[in-house]
């Protein structure tokens, strides 16, 4: 199967070396119940501020077709080219407010962080994620009750990496171009914000 290895200056942890975001997913292999459950304990167990917790998932799998078809509703129609063949879609939300009802302005910080760790245990159990900012909020909203104090932040597909053929052509050529970063002294400063680190 493809794989993208991160190229970095010094070692990082395998599997944020070899995470990435393959769009294509193994319609025929389901994700196991256990294994869902890792992912989404792993995003639980996140750090907040104030131990909020503000993040919130909609999960839909495939062996409810249903339910699976109107979570792909809520992806566009650009993304549910691939989001279609994963066996899992969830749907990320934020809560905008804590338990008592104050404005929590930190909570795509803390969904964000709890995302990425959901991500890495998915890596490390042999599945991929692949994430969409395009996506229809306001059919989410309407279909799922999302309440107006909670944000949709992205949905993303979960299952196993399939060969790039099961996409559309120009999707199946994407799947190979090679994945890039800024590098550190573009994103580190000292001293004052723009005056690059030198690594
Ligand atoms: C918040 C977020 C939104 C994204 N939205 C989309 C999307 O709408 N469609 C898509 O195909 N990929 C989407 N991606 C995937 C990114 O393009 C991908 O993560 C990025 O190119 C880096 O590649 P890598 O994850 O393989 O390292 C999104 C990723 C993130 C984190």
């Amino acid at each position: 199967m493809l794989s993208k290895p991160a190229e970095t200056l010094r070692d990082v942890h395998p599997l944020i070396r070899d995470r990435w975001s393959p769009r294509a997913f193994d319609a025929g292999k389901p994700v196991s119940k256990d294994d869902l459950i890792s992912v989404l304990e792993a995003a639980r167990w996140a750090a907040s501020s104030n131990n909020v917790q503000p993040w919130r998932f909609i999960v839909a799998t495939a062996d409810q077709p249903e339910a699976h078809a109107k979570a792909l509703e809520g992806f566009n129609v650009r993304n549910q080219r691939w989001a279609k063949n994963a066996p899992v879609l969830v749907i990320v939300l934020a809560r905008k407010v804590t338990d008592e009802g104050a404005a929590n302005g930190i909570a795509p910080y803390d969904t964000g962080a709890a995302v990425a760790q959901l991500i890495l245990q998915a890596t490390a159990l042999g599945l991929t994620v692949h994430q969409a900012g395009g996506i229809e909020k306001d059919k989410i909203r309407a279909a799922f009750n999302v309440p107006e104090d909670t944000d949709i932040l992205v949905a993303f597909g979960l299952g196993y990496q399939a060969d790039a053929s099961v996409l559309p052509d120009d999707l199946a050529e994407r799947e190979k171009t090679p994945r890039a970063r800024k590098s550190l002294s573009d994103i580190v400063y000292t001293g004052a914000y723009g005056e690059k680190m030198r690594f």
